[in-house]
C-alpha cells in the first residue's frame, strides 16, 4: 500500500487577500464555487487501488476545514494538527512516526495541496515503487521553463543502472537566488522540485535521526504525548514548538545521500501567486481572466476577481485587480511575490 501524506498546513500569503490567515488558498476552490477545492483535487487523485486511505497533516486552527472538506468526499483519513507552524519537515515527520507504528516499510507519497496538475501522475508514482522500497527518498521533478525563485531546484547526476528512470541528485537546492536559478536552467540539468515525494516511513526517520535529531526527538515526544480531539489527533504544543523551523527539503533533501530524482512529465504549476493564477485561468481574447461581476473596457492581459461587488476596469494593462468584502488588492501583473510584504505588515501591525 501507499499512504497518501497530504501537506496543507501552509499560509499561502502571495495570494492575499483571497488566501487569508483564516482561509488559505488550499482550501478554495480552482475555478470559482462549487468546484473541489486545492485541498480535496489533490486527496481525490491518489484514491483507490493501492492507495490506503489519507494521513492530512494541518494547522491546529484548520482542522475543522479539512474534516468538512474531507466528509465532503466521504474520505476517511487521520488528521494530524499541529499546534503551531514549524513548516513541513517535522509535518512530514509527524506522518512518518505515525504511519511506522502499524507500518514500518509503508510508502508514504508527500503531496503539497496547493497546485494544478494536469496529466496522469499516478503511473510515474508506481513506477517509483520499487526504489522507495530499496530505500531511496524520490523526489519528482519538473523540467523548469523560467528561473522561478519560490521552487526548490535539483540537478540531474545521471541514471542509475538498476533504474533506468530514476537520476542521481547531484545537487538540491532550494529557492536559489534569481541569478542562481538562471544559471540552473542554463545549465540544461536542473529540475524544478514539484514537493511531491516518495518513500518509506522507515527511511524518512532514520534520516531525522541522523541529520535532525532536534527535530525527530520533539516530534516524537509530541506524538506521544498528544490527544485524539474532536477533529483531529492533536500534537502536544510544548514538544511540537521545539521542531525546528524548516522545510523538509532544508533540513533532509540538501544533506541526504538516499535523494534521488525521477523526472515527471505532467502539466505542473504551484499557483502560488496571481501571475500563476492568470496564467492557468481561462482568458478572454484579450487574454483577460475575469471572475465574478466584472466589466472590462480597453483592457487586456488582466486578471479581474470581485467577489461581491461589481467591479469595472478601463484602459489598463497587466494588473491584477482582487476585490473582497474587506479588502482589495490591485498590482501589476508579474510583481506578485511582493504580495506576502503586506501579509508581513498587516501581521506587524496585529
Ligand atoms: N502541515 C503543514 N505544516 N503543512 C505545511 C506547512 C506547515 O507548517 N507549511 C507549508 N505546508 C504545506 C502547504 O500548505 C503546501 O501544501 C505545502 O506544504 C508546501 O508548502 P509551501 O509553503 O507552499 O512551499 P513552497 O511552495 O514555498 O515550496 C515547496 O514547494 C515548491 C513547489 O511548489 C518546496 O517543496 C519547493 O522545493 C518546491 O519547489
Ligand atoms: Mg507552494
Amino acid at each position: 500500500d501507499i499512504h497518501p501524506v497530504v501537506l496543507c498546513g501552509g499560509s499561502g500569503s502571495r495570494l492575499w487577500p483571497m488566501s487569508r490567515a483564516q482561509s488559505p488558498k488550499q482550501f478554495q476552490s480552482v475555478n470559482g464555487a462549487g468546484s473541489l477545492t486545492f485541498f480535496q483535487a489533490t486527496v481525490q487523485r491518489h484514491r483507490g487501488g493501492v492507495f490506503a486511505d489519507p494521513y492530512v497533516v494541518t494547522s491546529a486552527q484548520h482542522a475543522v476545514v479539512v474534516r468538512r472538506q474531507l466528509d465532503a468526499l466521504q474520505c476517511p483519513a487521520t488528521v494530524l494538527a499541529e499546534p503551531v507552524a514549524r513548516n513541513t519537515g517535522p509535518a512530514v515527520l509527524a506522518a512518518a512516526l505515525q504511519i511506522a507504528k502499524t507500518d514500518p516499510k509503508g510508502l508514504m507519497l508527500v503531496l503539497p495541496s496547493d497546485h494544478v496538475i494536469i496529466g496522469n501522475l499516478n503511473t510515474p508514482i508506481m513506477q517509483m515503487r520499487q526504489a522507495a522500497l530499496d530505500g531511496r527518498i524520490v523526489i519528482f521533478g519538473i523540467k523548469p521553463t523560467y528561473p522561478e525563485t519560490g521552487y526548490g531546484y535539483i540537478t540531474d547526476g545521471g541514471s542509475f543502472t538498476e533504474h533506468k528512470d530514476l537520476h542521481r541528485v547531484a545537487e538540491f537546492v532550494e529557492k536559489p537566488p534569481l541569478s542562481r536559478a538562471a544559471h540552473l536552467i542554463q545549465s540544461g540539468f536542473a529540475y524544478w522540485a514539484s514537493g511531491i515525494s516518495l518513500f518509506m516511513a522507515e527511511t524518512i526517520i532514520e534520516e531525522f535521526k541522523r541529520l535532525d535529531r532536534t527535530t525527530y526527538d520533539a516530534v516524537n515526544n509530541a506524538l506521544e504525548r498528544g490527544e485524539q480531539g474532536f477533529h483531529a489527533f492533536e500534537l502536544h504544543a510544548d514538544s511540537f514548538r521545539r521542531a525546528v523551523n524548516e522545510p523538509t527539503e532544508r533540513n533532509i533533501f540538501e544533506r541526504s545521500p538516499a535523494v534521488s530524482l525521477a523526472p515527471l512529465d505532467v502539466q505542473w504549476s504551484d499557483v502560488g501567486c496571481w501571475t500563476s493564477m492568470h496564467a492557468i485561468g481561462t482568458q478572454d481574447e484579450s487574454g483577460n481572466v475575469l471572475h465574478g461581476d466584472v466589466i472590462t473596457v480597453n483592457t487586456e492581459n488582466t486578471l479581474v476577481k470581485a467577489e461581491k461587488r461589481l467591479v469595472a476596469v478601463v484602459g489598463m494593462s497587466d494588473v491584477i485587480v482582487v476585490d473582497t468584502p474587506d479588502a482589495v488588492l490591485v498590482t501589476q501583473r508579474g510583481m506578485c511575490q511582493n504580495v506576502k510584504e503586506v501579509v508581513s505588515t498587516l501581521k506587524d501591525e496585529q
